[in-house]
């Protein structure tokens, strides 16, 4: 029977999304990325002139605001709608001010606690293909797959590196390099639910697989 609920975690850059998107396309299930609502508490805060160092009045902000998650309602790009209050902010969270404080947000035990309530609600009704750092361990611990999927640091910052050429945008490999390991180092020591494979997980290296060798192998694991 293929599975239902599918959480997929690993690393910063290592593909989780763009398999999520895939696998959720293919099986006509919700695909949900989790890395979106601490974007949003992450720019909420922000937009507020909070200081996100501020752990209580950062956890209060998470705990009052109720954040968005829909499938995609424009093609510009994004892979799904991310709104707070009204205001669609699916950009905003991907801002560099944003990608600079999300790893101090996301270490907060209350900010973890008060969004991974909202993500267990949604992923236990199902047909689901959650995409995080904790799924598998935290969020939905009974998943009927999941899926760690790893790479080494430099070939995830070489995919961010073309990626950003692509763009026609400015890049630098040893520093992107350097962000990798220092989101990867912030992501897996923290106290709280940090970055690991669940026991029964099945990881899936990507340092020799392309996009659509990953996906076939992940396919073949819901069939
Ligand atoms: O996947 P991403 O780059 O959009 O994640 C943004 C940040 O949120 C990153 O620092 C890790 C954190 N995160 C997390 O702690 N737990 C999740 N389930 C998803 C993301």
């Amino acid at each position: 029977m293929t599975p239902s609920i599918i959480a997929i975690d690993g690393p910063a850059a290592s593909g989780k999304s763009t398999l999520g998107l895939r696998l959720a396309g293919a099986l006509g299930y919700l695909f949900f990325d989790t890395g979106v609502m601490y974007r949003a508490v992450t720019w909420l805060a922000l937009q507020r002139g909070l200081d996100p160092r501020d752990e209580d009045a950062v956890t209060s902000l998470a705990e009052k605001t109720p954040i968005e998650v829909a499938p995609a309602s424009t093609s510009d790009g994004r892979a799904c709608d991310v709104s707070v209050e009204g205001q669609d902010i699916t950009w905003e969270t991907r801002l560099p001010h944003v990608e600079a404080n999300v790893s101090v947000v996301s270490a907060y035990r209350g900010v973890r606690r008060a969004l991974s309530d909202q993500q267990r609600r949604i992923g236990l009704r199902g047909k689901v293909v959650m995409v995080g750092r904790d799924i598998g361990t935290v969020v939905l611990p009974d998943a009927d797959l999941k899926i760690y999927l790893d790479a080494s640091a430099e070939q995830r910052a070489t995919r961010r590196y073309h990626e950003l050429l692509l763009r026609g945008a400015n890049a630098d490999y040893a520093e992107i390099l350097a962000k990798v390991v220092e989101r990867d180092r912030i992501d897996s020591t923290r106290d709280v639910a940090p970055l690991k494979a669940a026991d029964d997980a099945i990881v899936i290296d990507s340092d020799a697989l392309n996009a659509d060798e990953v996906f076939k192998q992940a396919l073949a694991l819901c069939q």
